[in-house]
Parts: C-alpha cells; sequence; structure tokens
C-alpha cells in the first residue's frame, strides 16, 4: 500500500505506531455460505464497519490449507486458502478492498510448526534418509525405551511421538498434529522466508509470528527442570521451566533474519507472540544493528491484578523497561514537541483469540476503562474483534469443547472456546453470523449486545471505542505524544500525554465509588471525553469528580 505521505517522507513515524490493530478470528466474524464458520467473502462483506469503527489494520488469524484440529495454526499449505475459508483470489480481494479504504492486513505466520498431513512432513517421516527428513525434530527413544526426555507439550502429554514407520519420535510443542520445524536446518528458514515473500508479493503489508519464542529446542535435549512453586492445581505443561524448550538465544537471530527478509522489499510490520510477561520482552525488539520484531506483543493490562498502585507499577515498569516514558514538556532534557526515542515501540493488546475476554476478566465497567487506557497509552492499540461490543465469551463444557487445549487438559479452565464465539451482528436469526449452524454457540445475551443495538446506542461500549478511537486520531499527543506523570492517588491512576504544546491527563476511577481528582499543579482543566456518556461538567476548584468506574481525557490548558 502507498504511504499517504509518499517516498522519501521518512521522518514521519511509521503507520503502525499510532494504529489501531483489530485482530480477527475468521472463523467466527462473519460466514456468508452458511456452513456456520466465518469466511473470507463475510469478511469483506463487514469491512465497512471496521472502516467505520476506525481500524488502521486487521490481524486476520490463519486462513491456509489446513485439517483444522487447532483450527488453522495446524498448516497443511502455507501458500494455500483452507476451501471453508474461501480462494485466493478472495484473499486478493480482501487486501484490494482494505488497502481501498485505507487499512492495512497482518497477516497470522506460523513458522514453528506445521500440520502433519504438510507435505514436508509426509516426506520426513517416510524415511530417515528423505533429504527432509532433518526438517522436522527427530530423535532416537531415551535409555528406557520411552521418548527421548521428558518435556512437554504446551497442550499436555509428552512432546514426543512415536513414529513407528521410522522407529524415531518426533518433536511437537503443541499437538502431536503439529510437528515442530527444526529451525536449526537453514533449507527450514529458507523455505519460511519464501513463504513471507509469497504473502508480500500479494500485498500484504505485515505479519504476526506464532509462536515466535518457541522455535528452538535444546539440541542436547537436557530437561527443563521443575517449578518450585507448581502443585497440582498447575496445568502439566506449566509445571515446568521452559529453559530447554523456549526462549533459546538462537531464535533472536533467526527473527532478526525474519525481519530482514520482510523488509527487504520494502516495509512490513513483524507483529511477535512471546513470552511477555518479563523483562525479556525487550529483548525481542533487537538493536539498531540487528532489529527483530517491530511489536512483541503485550497483554499486561489483562494479565495484571487491577489494584492501583500495581496496575502503574505493571504499566510504568513496561514502559520504562522501553525507555518509553518521558519527558515531561518544559523540564531539562525534554526535547521540544517529541517523546524521545524509545528503545522499543510499545504496544497493547486486551484480548486475544488465546485470552478470556477482557469483559469477563475484569467485569463490564472496568473493560471500559481498560479502552480508555488501551487508546491513551503510547503505543499501538490491539483488540480482539467482539471486546468492542464487551462481549464476555460464552460458557462452553469441557465435554462439548471444541478447542484441543481443553480437550487435552479439562478442568483448568483453559477453553478458548468462549473468546471464539461467533461476532453477534444483528437481531436477524443466528445474530446475523450465519444462515446455518453456527460452528459454536452464541454468547448469551448476544440479543442485547449486537452490533445493530450498539451502533444506535451513544452509551453503549461500541460507541465508546468508535469515541476513543476517534479522539486518539485527532489527538497526536495521543497517537505519537510523550507520556509521564503517572500517578495513584486513592482509586485513581492517572498520567499525561503531550505533544507539541498540547497536554491531555488521562484519569480513571478504579473504584466503584465517586473520587475526587485534584490536578496537583492546580492547572484549569476540561473535560475532553469520559467512558460515561452522560458526563457531569468537571471541572470546579474543588477538583474533578469521578464517578465510579468513570475515566477521563482531560485538557490541561
Ligand atoms: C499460538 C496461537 C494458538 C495456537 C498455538 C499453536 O499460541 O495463538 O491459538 O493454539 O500457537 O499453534
Amino acid at each position: 500500500m502507498q504511504d499517504p505521505a509518499g517516498p522519501g517522507r521518512s521522518d514521519r513515524p511509521p503507520w503502525w505506531q499510532s494504529a489501531v490493530i483489530c485482530q480477527v478470528y475468521p472463523l467466527s466474524f462473519q460466514d456468508s455460505d452458511g456452513d456456520g464458520r466465518g469466511d473470507l467473502p463475510g469478511l469483506l462483506s463487514r469491512l465497512d464497519y471496521l472502516c467505520e469503527l476506525g481500524i488502521d489494520a486487521i490481524w486476520l488469524a490463519p486462513v491456509y490449507c489446513s485439517p483444522m484440529r487447532d483450527f488453522g495454526y495446524d498448516v497443511a499449505d502455507f501458500t494455500g486458502i483452507e476451501p471453508c475459508f474461501g480462494s485466493l483470489g478472495d484473499f486478493d480481494r480482501l487486501v484490494q478492498a482494505l488497502h481501498e479504504r485505507g487499512m492495512r492486513l497482518v497477516l497470522d505466520f506460523v513458522p514453528n510448526h506445521t500440520a502433519d498431513t504438510h507435505p514436508w512432513f509426509v516426506a520426513s517421516r517416510s524415511s530417515r534418509n528423505h533429504p527432509q527428513r532433518d526438517w522436522y525434530v527427530w530423535a532416537d527413544a531415551g535409555p528406557d525405551g520411552g521418548p527421548p526426555n521428558r518435556w512437554t507439550s504446551r497442550f499436555g502429554g509428552s512432546a514426543w511421538e512415536y513414529d513407528a514407520g521410522t522407529g524415531q519420535y518426533y518433536y511437537h510443542a503443541f499437538l502431536k498434529e503439529q510437528p515442530d520445524l527444526n529451525w536449526h536446518n537453514p533449507e527450514v528458514r529458507q523455505a519460511m522466508a519464501e513463504v513471507l515473500r509469497f504473502w508480500q508479493a500479494r500485498g500484504v503489508d505485515g505479519f504476526r509470528i506464532d509462536a515466535a519464542a518457541v522455535l528452538a529446542e535444546d539440541v542436547k535435549l537436557r530437561e527443563d527442570p521443575p517449578k518450585p512453586d507448581a502443585d497440582g492445581q498447575t496445568p502439566e505443561p506449566e509445571r515446568v521451566e521452559r529453559v530447554y524448550t523456549d526462549y533459546r538465544p538462537e531464535v533472536l537471530d533467526w527473527l532478526a533474519e525474519l525481519r530482514r527478509c520482510a523488509e527487504a522489499d520494502g516495509p512490513s510490520l513483524l507483529l511477535g507472540e512471546v513470552d511477555g510477561s518479563g523483562d525479556r520482552i525487550v529483548d525481542f525488539y533487537g538493536d539498531a544493528g540487528r532489529p527483530i520484531l517491530h511489536l512483541p506483543l503485550n497483554y499486561r493490562l489483562i494479565d495484571t491484578d487491577w489494584q492501583g498502585p500495581l496496575l502503574r507499577e505493571t504499566v510504568e515498569h513496561y514502559l520504562t523497561l522501553l525507555d518509553a516514558l518521558g519527558p515531561e514538556p518544559g523540564t531539562a532534557g525534554a526535547r521540544q514537541g517529541g517523546p524521545g526515542k524509545p528503545k522499543g515501540w510499545p504496544c497493547w493488546a486486551v484480548g486475544s483469540h488465546d485470552k478470556p475476554r477482557v469483559a469477563r476478566t475484569l467485569g463490564p465497567e472496568r473493560a471500559r476503562l481498560a479502552a480508555l487506557l488501551l487508546f491513551t497509552l503510547p503505543g499501538t492499540a490491539l483488540f480482539f474483534a467482539g471486546d468492542e461490543l464487551g462481549l464476555e465469551g460464552c460458557p462452553v463444557p469441557s465435554e462439548q469443547s471444541r478447542d484441543p487445549f481443553e480437550r487435552q487438559l479439562p478442568g483448568f479452565g483453559l477453553n478458548r472456546d468462549p473468546q471464539r464465539a461467533p461476532m453477534p451482528w444483528s437481531d436477524a436469526p443466528q445474530a446475523g453470523f450465519t444462515t446455518g449452524e453456527p460452528w459454536l454457540p452464541l454468547e448469551p445475551g448476544h440479543e442485547q449486545r449486537h452490533v445493530a443495538r450498539q451502533q444506535r446506542d451513544p452509551a453503549s461500549m461500541w460507541s465508546l471505542y468508535r469515541r476513543l478511537i476517534a479522539l486518539r486520531k485527532a489527538e497526536a499527543a495521543l497517537g505519537v505524544g510523550s507520556c509521564f506523570g503517572f500517578f495513584t492517588a486513592d482509586a485513581l491512576l492517572g498520567f499525561q500525554r503531550a505533544w507539541a504544546g498540547r497536554r491531555l491527563q488521562v484519569v480513571v476511577n478504579l473504584a466503584g465509588t465517586p473520587q475526587v481528582h485534584r490536578p496537583d499543579d492546580g492547572r484549569p482543566a476540561r473535560l475532553l471525553l469520559s467512558t460515561r456518556p452522560d458526563p457531569e461538567a468537571p471541572g470546579s476548584s474543588e477538583g474533578i469528580r469521578l464517578e465510579g468506574y468513570e475515566g477521563v481525557v482531560l485538557v490541561l490548558d
């Protein structure tokens, strides 16, 4: 897609820094042919919806050919479209239609593993001597004749599967039907780079690299040590420290190689699924000499306990890690109008197809505050389609679960079906999602939450998302401004954003009871946006009253 700034305007911040990215899970977005599963023509028919909301890009979960054991994350052909989603022609039409509307496409890219039906794996397992044998991770039985070691799959059970035909085990970080590619093999890296180029040539603007930190395992097959605090309540795959099966140092080199490849023919955005909880998230950015991911995905807003000081500490700590805080305008070291150059560009995500819905985790009121923080904290903003409706997820009992994660590890609350419930569009049968039987049940209460209804209601979550996204676009301070001045006082949490002389303050009330905010330097404040549809006029010498769970954006004059 042409940058509206035209070539040579490299002084402009890249498009994705202030962008709002919506993750679309295609199976659950819109069905066009009545088979109960969403598809590309369905998505195409809903692009105006995304446009109206103000989305800059969609991250599309996999639509590649797949036996669907893990709903598309088990890829049988990296350059083909699974017929239930449509065709390559539909994909091309999607790219074109997005670009015509000024939106971009970030495609899920699944480099860690394939489906066991992928021709590469079929070839690899056909004989120990096949030239592609080494494209996957094979090992001999351990000394006791069982699996080579005790490594566990993230979906439960041994990570090794015996192949009777060739008398060896293959490694799978996820399902046994998802054998891991051997990234130590340069031919594999080359083949996956070609996949990137294939989609770039079709106009894709970026990739979300699935399981990016998991690409390598220890070649000596050393055992992962047990976690000292794990017990029977801990799901089996989380009972070990993944020292030898996650975040191996070579992974960073391989991702840097992918970055070089992705940028060879022009800019391309790389998001990545990494372990975002610890400080090492910063390693995934690389540095100027060896850039890696543009945006290692960060879900801290929903993974954190929402107690004022803790939430503040979480947010500030992350921004400090990236050097993305301050300076406050007018203070020593402040660069006129600019945020300084962070080590890495921050990003915030409040939902995904793998995470319980934000409105379930935090409750509907605090989900509105999460939306406010999402769009006003510095960094790229990501949400999962349906979060803008305040969807909470559809409870699906274990026995009826479609998610292999839940089926293999029932009872730990890991089921991902709830957040994958279809989008409710209207009060038509099946909420307008399909004319057939939806692949997962619609969530209860969809009659109250569907798109058509929320679009008419200025108090709805949808209307709040729309107002927030519009404000973010109108206020450069929110898109690219500096961030400073964090505070907590009683149940209030706040911070400031500034750009070119304009100063905004964001304040959220984390309690259900009213609180008064007194800007400490006594600056006059005007209300720019409230999470309430009918806010009180806030300014008075007594301070600003925030109702229970209200959040506001103020202009400090
Ligand atoms: C990633 C995906 C998840 C999938 C897994 C295995 O974590 O987000 O949905 O199950 O990879 O491919």
